[in-house]
């Protein structure tokens, strides 16, 4: 379509350094050419008497912004005497107040909510916060039209709470920062850039995605950008330019592309306290001590040998005589069960490798010589079952395996069988390099997956399995590595469909 994009430069905190700001942005229009609008987060006014007596020049029509610019009101108590009304308004030529908080669509068409000020600790907020309650009657505003797709821009001073979840890590302290109704607002209005400010770091998130990857219909991506302040001397980036065209002028197609980094939404985690599921019947007996979690080779090994292996895992859990160590504690099945390692149906001799949180084993119908499985100690389910230590050390067997195999001239094909397994069992099968090409062995799978009714499907990189198969959902689960070069590893996962048509599987 040859819509005209709408030129946008977005602005972190100004702090009523107008003169500088504005400097800047005439020396980028000198370069490349004009914008259309200034978007500023963040604290537009400051409170020092340079900042003042600065602001008097613009209020009155010394000195003008060069570009038509819209501003968030006060973030904090100090400077909402600028901002006498609610509402928008003129604070003087081409500076415009946008409102506590709403929605202003330009000209063009493009769609631009925002949200002043901080998230209110109590009631009734002070001028310079915002409440829930608020925010609620903003998305209702929005999102009563059922055509409602998201919006182009979203504004808010504060950041959204979590917002770095799956994504790339920011310079703030992550346990105070952000609100939780920002969070939620961002999830609900699916904006395509967001942009905020008052943390005086410049942060650009990897994009995310608006919906569950096989379950939900494309959507566009959002992208989070937080800003510096104006003139910050560690030279942080504040202004950011970028084209847009509106989306109620756009191809959908067009529209909902992901790009190829793309994340998880960051807003919609499925953790373990927070899905409806019913808890796991273990949580109940977790506080058991280590002990029984470890088989005792003491019996027929005379003296009390640590039942590591001989590398110095399993430091920290095991219950030394003198107690110094806390124990390590597992979730614990309800029955036996054959691959818990405290169990007394685990078959020891097939263990090779203790962890902190996962064991390695031999395969005891092997497919292929050194055909391995990679287990958790404790009794879980599946992958998406996993917390999030015990999936780390897994990708640390993982990774130690695949160099493992490199060196025998094999790479490995990785699977996990989530259907009435009461404890996971990732399947590590060695294959030898020779022998076939990536593409060869998802082939196989595909064809063996159509005999068997099964549709596999491709999930995309940084897709995170919970979110497609939350747990207590049946899955199967393939992952392939390029077995060319360990550091460019190519992830390829399938899954089943959940509509249940996948089963059986032929068991190993
Ligand atoms: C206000 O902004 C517009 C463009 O955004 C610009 O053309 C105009 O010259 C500005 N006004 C003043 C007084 O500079
Ligand atoms: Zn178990």
């Amino acid at each position: 379509m040859g819509e005209q994009p709408v030129r946008v430069l977005a602005c972190g905190d100004v702090e009523g350094r107008l003169t500088a700001l504005f400097n800047r942005v005439q020396s980028i229009q000198k370069k490349a050419g004009p914008f259309d609008l200034l978007l500023c987060v963040g604290e537009f006014f400051g409170t020092t008497p340079v900042a003042e007596a600065e602001w008097q020049q613009y209020q009155s029509g010394l000195k003008k912004a060069p570009i038509h610019t819209y501003v968030l009101g006060a973030a904090s108590q100090e400077v909402s005497k600028y901002f006498s009304i609610a509402s928008g308004c003129e604070l003087c030529e081409n500076i415009t107040y946008l409102g506590r908080q709403g929605v202003f669509t330009g000209v063009s068409g493009l769609q631009i909510a925002y949200v002043s000020g901080q998230e209110a600790s109590q009631e009734p907020a002070p001028s310079h916060c915002f409440t829930s309650k608020d925010l609620s009657s903003l998305v209702e505003l929005l999102t009563t039209n059922s055509k409602f797709k998201g919006v182009d821009i979203l504004l808010t001073s504060q950041w959204p709470k979590g917002v770095w979840h799956y994504g790339n890590p920011p310079e703030v302290d992550t346990k105070t920062c952000g609100s939780n109704s920002i969070a939620s607002l961002a999830d609900k209005l699916r904006p395509r850039y967001h942009f905020a400010g008052l943390e005086g770091v410049h942060y650009e998130r990897l994009p995310y995605r608006n919906h569950v990857v096989l379950l939900e219909n494309a959507q566009p991506v959002s992208r989070f950008i937080a800003l510096a302040n104006v003139n910050n001397p560690a030279k942080k980036k504040y202004l950011y330019a970028f084209n847009i065209i509106p989306m109620r002028s756009m191809d959908q197609a067009e529209l909902v592309k992901q790009p190829q980094d793309v994340t998880e939404n960051p807003y919609r985690r499925v953790t373990k306290d927070k899905t409806d599921a019913p808890e796991p019947s273990f949580t109940t007996e977790e506080e058991q001590p280590v002990s029984q979690f470890f088989f005792d080779l003491t019996s027929n090994q005379g003296n009390r040998k640590r039942p590591s292996d001989g590398r110095g895992r399993g430091r920290g859990h095991f219950n030394d005589r003198d107690g110094a160590k806390q124990p390590r504690r597992h979730p614990q099945p309800t029955g036996p069960c054959w691959f818990c390692l405290a169990s007394p149906q685990v078959e020891k001799h097939l263990v090779i490798s203790i962890g902190t949180h996962c064991y390695l084993a031999v395969a005891k119908g092997a497919l292929t010589p050194r055909h391995l499985l990679i287990l958790p100690i404790g009794h879980y389910q599946s992958v998406v079952d996993l917390a999030s230590e015990v999936v780390e050390e897994m990708e640390k067997y993982k990774s130690a395996l695949r160099s493992f195999y490199k060196s025998k001239g094999e790479r490995c094909i990785l699977f996990e069988r989530n259907y009435k397994s009461q404890h996971l069992q990732l399947q590590v099968v060695p294959v030898p390099l020779s022998c076939c090409t990536t593409e060869d062995i998802k082939e196989a799978f595909v064809v063996q997956g159509q005999e068997q009714k099964m549709e596999l499907m491709e999930i995309p990189e940084h897709t995170d399995l919970k979110q497609i198969a939350p747990p207590g959902t049946p899955y199967f689960y393939v992952e392939l590595d390029s077995g060319t070069n360990s550091s460019t590893t190519f992830r390829s996962i399938f899954l089943c469909n959940l509509a249940g048509r996948c089963w059986p599987v032929k068991q190993c």
